[in-house]
């Protein structure tokens, strides 16, 4: 049944990218469109990197924060009252907490370390389950699913990243400057790229798409199309 990379006869849409680029947001809808689970690999990152910081545990210290992404307990629900995505960690009610700038910085931290990625290897993988998988993250095609027969590479220019987070968090009522948004995310732009193990590239058999002047829809007609040709699926 598990093999190498979870169960490889289960097909995985691997959608990589750098922060902010829209893999969550149309992730999420073409998993939904698809009747596949959805696999959020940057909110393991960032629960291991708050659970780090909960225990008081240094950001430095591979040994412990490995333990801890080992040992995470996390639980994946839905809200009861909107069917919005509800994460609990230890218990506690997660989903806001780990979504702040602070927590994506901190989660870019940990995510240097090879053993604490090893730790969540198994987690990600038993995210593959019939009839498919969208999969979200920076190694999802290289590492964690080499074998998903659908890699695309969603990327957009930091400043329109930036654009779109800014866009998000007013909305949400926060007071934020774009300057700090877009510093933020050229620090996690390097940290990602530049880390020795797992760090964020484009694959040659990966389709590329530049999201930096398309909308939502559009970026999901695409991987519809590609979902129609490169796998046969009907939708
Ligand atoms: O995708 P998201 O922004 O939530 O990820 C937070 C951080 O977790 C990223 O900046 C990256 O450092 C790390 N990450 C990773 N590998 C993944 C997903 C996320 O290293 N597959």
């Amino acid at each position: 049944m598990s093999d190498d990379f979870g169960n490889s006869a289960v097909p995985v849409i691997a959608i990589d990218g750098p922060s902010g680029a829209g893999k969550g947001t149309v992730g999420r809808r073409l998993a939904k469109s698809l009747g596949f689970a959805f696999l959020d690999s940057g909110a393991l990152y960032r629960l291991s990197a708050l659970a780090a910081m909960h225990h008081g545990i240094s950001l430095d210290d591979e040994e412990s924060i490995s333990t801890l992404a080992a040992h995470l307990d996390v639980q994946f629900r839905s809200n009861p009252e909107n069917g919005d995505a509800l994460i609990l960690l230890e218990g506690e009610d997660v989903t806001r907490a780990i979504r702040t700038e602070e927590c994506g910085l901190a989660a870019s931290k940990v995510a240097v370390f090879s053993s604490v990625r090893q730790a969540l290897l198994e987690r990600q993988w038993a995210f593959r389950e019939s009839p498919g998988l969208v999969a979200d993250g920076r190694d999802m095609a290289s590492v964690v699913f080499p074998d998903a027969p659908l890699k695309v590479f969603l990327t957009a220019t930091a400043e329109e990243r930036a654009q779109r987070r800014y866009n998000q968090l007013m909305e949400k009522g926060e007071t934020v400057k774009i300057e700090e948004i877009l510093g933020d995310i050229i620090t996690r732009d390097e940290q990602d790229q530049q880390r020795a193990v797992a760090p964020l590239r484009t694959l040659p058999d990966a389709v590329v798409i530049d999201t930096t002047t398309m909308t939502i829809d559009q970026i999901i007609d695409e991987l519809t199309m590609l979902c129609r040709d490169r796998l046969g699926l009907t939708i």
